[in-house]
């Protein structure tokens, strides 16, 4: 009888996201995206009174910037990131929306809100 070893397997394909500024660490499911690790840990993607204003998730509203690196661990950028973030990848090329990104491996992710 095979037997396979479910728990090993699966501590090997749990991404972990890294909050850098929050000093943060959660482990997700692989394809998560950051926007529900985030709120249920309190780092803020939405600043000021975009926390109440924003879309949930969507792909909407674009006010859930975050920079996320490194990009290969990561899906490719969606096309409402492409047309919220037109601006803000010029400057920096790590920029999604917390909301469109998908987790693939570990990642780190930069939270914008001005403190
Ligand atoms: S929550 Fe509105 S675009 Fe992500």
């Amino acid at each position: 009888m095979a037997f396979f070893n479910h728990h090993h397997l699966e501590d090997r394909l749990v991404p972990t996201i890294t909050f850098v500024r929050e000093n943060i660490q959660v482990e997700v499911p692989v394809g998560d995206s950051v926007r529900y690790p985030a709120l249920e840990n309190d780092v803020p993607v939405y600043c000021g009174i975009f926390k109440f204003g924003n879309c949930h998730g969507n792909g909407l509203c674009g006010t859930d910037r975050v920079a996320v690196s490194p990009s290969t661990n990561t899906n490719p950028l969606s096309f409402m990131e492409k047309f919220w973030l037109r601006g803000d990848l010029k400057k920096n090329p790590n920029m999604r929306l917390a909301c469109q990104v998908e987790v693939l491996g570990d990642v780190t992710v930069d939270t914008q809100c001005k403190q």
